[in-house]
């Protein structure tokens, strides 16, 4: 059994208990199983850094922030339960637990609960076991997977509709109308899918030139869908063909700015 998990704790500074918070070493004293990055606020969080640091081997990351309405940033534990949302779809795409992340909210006055989510995580990990990525020999297909959703967390349609959800949710639109919770989350599910798969394609057919056929075999997806993504993709030039085998196409993936 795993004794030692690699946890990382994404914590912002203000809901760090204040017994704790004078503490400036990243190993904080009493609570010496998890390594602690201090964050001005959790709505500052990349998500893209958090899949990376899964892509290094952590076993579990955990992200506490400020309850409502004492974030020091107004909004920013909001923005961050969003981007937790996303990565945790994200996550579950990839054969890695999306267990492994999980975000809470916690008072400086609450040093007791504040130890109590610490060691309750640590638990959750431990059962989980070591994470596929922190063995001397990564599983190569979810190391690639998490590398697909980190770069999917980077695409600018997916980072803009993640950011207006609670606008598009609370506001009107130009139509007067306001959209259900259900409806964008439809709408953000579809999109996180999408940009998770062309992610994933860009990556595969940068390791050797493939067709569709290949392509919808390792995706586990139809192959209509497949060339569907593929014209959407030469459309952003994620990629290009490469070569023509007897009558099938074989494409490449182009470098992306
Ligand atoms: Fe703590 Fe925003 S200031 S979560």
């Amino acid at each position: 059994m795993m004794s030692k998990p690699k946890i990382i704790g994404f914590i912002c500074n203000w809901s760090l208990p204040k017994e704790i918070g004078r503490v400036s070493s990243s190993r904080i004293y009493g609570y010496p199983k998890i390594r602690i990055v201090r964050v001005p606020c959790v709505g500052r969080i990349d998500p893209a850094i958090v899949l990376e640091t899964f892509v290094k081997g952590a076993d579990g990351v955990l992200v506490i922030g400020c309850p409502s309405p004492d974030c020091h940033y107004i909004e920013g534990n909001l923005q961050a339960e969003q981007k937790i949302n996303m990565l945790k779809k994200l996550i579950s795409l990839t054969g890695l637990e999306p267990k492994r992340l999980r975000l809470e909210w916690v008072h400086p006055s609450e040093i007791e609960r504040f130890a109590k989510i610490i060691d309750d995580f640590r638990k959750q990990v431990i059962a989980l076991g070591p994470s596929p990525l922190a063995e001397e020999r990564p599983n190569t297909n979810i190391l690639r997977d998490i590398k697909a959703a980190k770069a999917a967390t980077e695409d600018f349609r997916l980072r803009v509709s993640v950011g207006r959800e609670r606008e598009l949710t609370e506001k009107e639109n130009v139509y007067g109308e306001k959209i259900s919770q259900e409806e964008i989350n439809a709408f953000l599910n579809e999109i996180i899918k999408a940009e998770f798969i062309r992610h994933k394609i860009h990556l595969l057919t940068k390791e050797k030139p493939m067709s569709v056929k290949e392509i919808a075999s390792i995706t586990n997806m139809k192959p209509r869908l497949v060339l569907c993504h593929i014209v959407n993709m030469r459309r952003k030039g994620m990629i290009t063909l490469d070569h023509v085998e007897k009558t099938t196409p074989l494409y490449k993936a182009l470098e992306v700015q």
